[in-house]
């Protein structure tokens, strides 16, 4: 029930039917949908005898042909009651929506599900991506299922895992000088000059779209409700927006009223464009110069959707919330000690932006409030050592 393409930023609006990046001002394209009928067709009630996948949401998603999904069993991940370690962070209807649990130990699954299936649908034979890892390794799991060709583009100090698990669903791999934006400067130069369809965060429609089913499940797990605050770990953001895109289809079609969590961006002190902007009232942010964190997910310098991004903070009451590297190991100490979760950094980073912001008074011990894990951490115990970890110490 896909109708058709809208820019984010100007009233263009596309076919879908044609394989697109960008919007021709430049802004990201979002899908759109016939949601009266999905209304009609997509009640709690039926919604409960479907898969336990991201695919439960098919009415509002763009592959219409059950045959063309590329799907690997991603999403509808658990909503972790984590209460002792709500209690430490006197936060005791803490909860954690562990997205390590998806293939390929990330939640770029369900994105890449999602971009992958339309890609193929589209006519592609290669996709490609720069990657801060994840989304690089669950790029080439997909297309390796879906037989398409990937080109995955890494900075050359992350993890060796993930360049090695990533060869081995069979990508073309290289690793670049510098950083994701770096890296996607290359892709880009290759993607034109091979013809190539190019899947980096937002610059193609679909990946928000298997993003967005994040927003989907939390409101189904917690009975057609949202939390007070969201805490995510934001890189390119797609997750922060692709949730509020589902806010607002999910009000639409009456699943939900007007009421919308407070969203809180999460950065590293070393890495934090989002932060500065939404602290400095700015609609955009600015590049932010030498980037650098542990937590390479959110090493983001510049993100194609910081207006978006800003615009559901400010919207939401929310904020952007910067952490540093030690409150980074301190969270993913608390979360493997108290949780018994092996939180990514990115995540670890949300557990303690949920003790900063409780520590302000911007959550409250009567607040519901979800921390994003965003993946496993067993793929980063090389920048972990690196960044000083020692789990022997306790
Ligand atoms: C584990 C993890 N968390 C968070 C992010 C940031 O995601 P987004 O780009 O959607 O903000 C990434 C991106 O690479 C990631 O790998």
């Amino acid at each position: 029930m896909l109708t058709h393409l809208d820019c984010t930023k100007c009233d263009r609006r596309y076919d879908p039917g044609q394989r697109l990046n960008l919007c021709e001002c430049g802004a990201p394209l979002y899908p759109r949908y016939d949601l009266e009928r999905a209304a009609r067709e997509m009640r709690p009630g039926h919604l409960a005898l479907r898969e336990p996948t991201m695919w439960r949401y098919e009415e509002v998603l763009p592959v219409a042909d059950p045959e063309d999904r590329i799907s690997l069993g991603e999403g509808f991940t658990p909503l972790v009651a984590a209460s002792r370690l709500g209690a430490l962070l006197g936060l005791p209807r803490l909860l954690v929506k562990d997205e390590g649990n998806n293939p390929t130990g990330s939640f770029k699954a369900r994105g890449l599900s999602m971009a992958v299936s339309m890609a193929r649908v589209l006519g592609a034979t290669d996709v490609c991506l720069p990657s801060a890892g994840n989304a690089g390794s669950a790029l080439a799991a997909y297309a390796a299922a879906a037989g398409l060709k990937a080109h995955v583009f890494l900075p050359r100090d992350i993890a060796s895992l993930f360049v090695a698990e990533t060869r081995a669903y069979g990508a073309h791999v290289e690793t670049v000088d510098g950083l994701i934006t770096d890296a996607g400067r290359v892709c880009a130069e290759q993607a034109r000059e091979h013809g190539w369809f190019e899947c980096a965060t937002l610059k193609e429609p679909y990946r928000v779209e298997g993003k967005k089913t994040l927003g989907y499940e939390l409101a189904e797990q917690l009975s057609w409700s949202l939390p007070d605050a969201i805490l995510y770990p934001t890189g390119g953001g797609t997750g922060l927006v692709g949730m509020w895109k589902a806010f607002e289809e999910l009000e639409q079609m009456g699943f939900i009223g007007p009421d919308r969590p407070r969203m809180y961006a999460v950065q590293a002190e070393g890495c934090a464009p989002i932060v500065k902007a939404f602290a400095e009232g700015l609609d955009e942010a600015p590049l932010w110069e030498g980037a650098e964190t542990h937590a390479h997910g959110i090493r983001v310098p510049k993100a194609l959707a910081d207006f978006l991004i800003l615009r559901a903070l400010r919207a939401s009451h929310g904020a952007g919330v910067a952490v540093s590297e030690e409150e980074i190991l301190q969270g993913l100490g608390d979360a493997c000690a108290t949780a018994g979760l092996f939180m990514a950094p990115e995540g670890a980073a949300c557990v303690a932006a949920a003790r900063k912001l409780k520590a302000g008074g911007d959550l409250a011990p009567e607040d519901r409030v979800v921390v994003f894990n965003t993946g496993t951490g067993y793929k980063y115990v090389e920048n972990l050592v690196q960044a000083g970890w020692n789990p022997a110490a306790g």
